[in-house]
């Protein structure tokens, strides 16, 4: 028996990386796993493919997650496509790097709203489904950034904390309806995202690392399949760093 048997999960961005990672996990679970994605190329079939190879029903959507509109429908097809949505993760993220003095409105405005409105985008339209079903898991993927700030990521750090106070919030205005909101707050993982870093930058945070490597996308993916399932039934509202221990 898996810890998800039964449940539909629905996660953001999870053509790749930390996004696969956890649907896969989700589905060695037991989990029915509909993804969302940019473009579902023939990358994301394949992440298709990987995991209906696990026995459950696997499907992926093309949609942005940072336009309203476009969620809403997809949310709708996927609870036509599923008939429920009992885990949501808020995964869809990208970053535009820069400092203050040189970072522009458009580096802004996209990292905030590719990083957190995608999340209220997406908490917006899937509670309702959640609400009648009197139960739910929402999953936002923050950052250790999110937690401490850093210096060149204003935009990404800010996004990344909004994420926090989302989860906290949804958790204390739908706890009554069954629904349970939490953030993971991931340190340097080895995925696409962190490898467009350069060889400085990734020595110097590994050195601030108490285990002394990178996470790996399985290692975010297992606190995922915790919060999503009933394993934190009394867990809500809460951000779970993992980031091998890092003290930034
Ligand atoms: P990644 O870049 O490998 O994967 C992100 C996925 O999101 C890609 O498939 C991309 O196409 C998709 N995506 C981007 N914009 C989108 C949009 N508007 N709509 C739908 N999908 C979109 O990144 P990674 O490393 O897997 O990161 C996943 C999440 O984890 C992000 O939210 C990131 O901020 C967060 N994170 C990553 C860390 C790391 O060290 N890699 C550390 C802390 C947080």
């Amino acid at each position: 028996m898996g810890l998800l048997d039964g449940k539909t999960a629905l996660v953001t961005g999870a053509a790749r990386g930390i996004g696969k990672a956890i649907a896969l996990k989700f589905a060695s679970e037991g989990a029915n796993i509909a993804f969302t994605d940019l473009m579902i190329d023939e990358n994301a079939e394949n992440t298709v493919k990987e995991i209906e190879a696990m026995g459950v029903k696997a499907k992926g959507y093309a949609s942005n997650a940072a336009n309203f509109e476009d969620t809403a429908k997809v949310v709708a097809q996927i609870n036509a496509d599923f008939g429920r949505i009992d885990i949501l993760v808020n995964n869809a993220g990208i970053t535009r790097d820069g400092l203050m003095m040189r970072m522009s409105e458009q580096q802004w405005d996209m990292v905030i709203n590719v990083n957190l409105k995608s999340a209220f985008n997406f908490i917006h339209a899937c509670t309702p489904v959640m609400m009648r079903q009197r139960a739910g898991s929402i999953i936002n993927m923050a950052s250790v950034v999110g937690v401490h700030g850093n210096a060149g990521q204003a935009n990404y750090a800010a996004s990344k904390a909004g994420m926090i106070a989302l989860a906290k919030s949804i958790a204390q205005e739908l706890g009554s309806r069954g629904i349970r909101a939490n953030a993971i707050a991931p340190g340097f993982i080895l995925t696409d995202m962190t490898a467009a870093l350069s060889d400085e930058v990734r020595a110097e945070w590994s050195k601030k690392i108490p285990l002394r490597r990178g996470g790996t996308p399985e290692d975010v993916a297992n606190i995922a399949t915790f919060l999503a399932s009933d394993m934190s039934s009394y867990v809500s509202g809460q951000v779970i760093q993992v980031d091998g221990g890092m003290n930034m």
